[in-house]
């Protein structure tokens, strides 16, 4: 089957090593046309890490996750939530960037069920080198490749949920917390929280209430940790 999982080294023992690997990844037909993969970035201590959808244009150009619009907007919540930015890692469902080109210009496209499919290994070799507390889903891609299709970030936001145990859950999911760090299980698995992605807040018509949704949703996994 086509997908990341090759790709992943069997003994990669950091995050670099990840990186580095993941560089070179061809598990789906998205590292054609993008420039570069763009992995996690961020502390290898992170009580809390965020998934968003994929990188943007400018991402892709910079090799780093949220370095955009997007990511600045990001960042502002996180500091108004109260939770530390020196302790966070942020990171993409999708690692490469998916456009459609009209003209010169490259058009965001959402990534589809297949590529979010094909990369979830980098996501679930991210979680185990991490063991986060508390796993940040923004928006509903995201939130598909945690939380199963059916999923409804609308409905279900700013709520702490249980690692994804039941059937409808991505059965590779269940393994991140026994995998890892060298057999020891003993870390509780992460818990997550969905909420909007910030993209979603620039694009709101009221983009005040938006924001202040997010930073609300924020503001729930920062009392989590306290
Ligand atoms: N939006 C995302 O979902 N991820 C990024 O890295 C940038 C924008
Ligand atoms: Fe690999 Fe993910 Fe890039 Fe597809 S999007 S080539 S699975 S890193």
């Amino acid at each position: 089957a086509p997908g990341a999982q090759k790709f992943i080294p069997p003994r990669a023992d950091t995050l670099d090593d990840l990186r580095a690997a993941a560089a070179g990844c061809r598990g789906c037909e998205l590292h054609r046309d993008a420039s570069q993969t763009v992995f996690g970035r961020g502390d290898a201590g992170a009580r809390v890490v965020f998934v968003g959808e994929q990188p943007g244009d400018l991402e892709d150009q910079k090799g780093l996750p949220f370095v955009g619009p997007a990511g600045r907007l990001l960042r502002r919540a996180v500091d108004d939530a109260r939770l530390d930015p020196g302790h966070i890692y942020l990171t993409n469902a999708v690692k490469h960037f998916r456009f459609e080109l009209r003209g010169r210009r490259r058009i965001h496209q959402t990534p589809d069920r297949v590529h979010v499919t094909a990369c979830r290994p980098w996501l679930v070799a991210e979680f185990a080198q991490l063991r986060p507390e508390i796993v940040v889903v923004l928006g509903a891609t995201a939130a598909k490749a945690l939380l199963g299709p059916t999923f409804r970030v609308t409905r279900q936001r700013g709520e702490l949920l249980p690692w994804p145990e039941s059937a409808q859950h991505p059965e590779d999911f269940r393994r991140v917390p026994v995998d890892s760090a060298d057999g020891v299980a003993d870390a509780p698995p992460a818990r997550l929280l969905a909420t909007i992605h910030p993209s979603a807040v620039l694009r709101a018509d009221d983009q005040d209430k938006a924001y202040e949704g997010l930073v609300a949703d924020l503001t729930v996994a920062a009392r989590a940790l306290a």
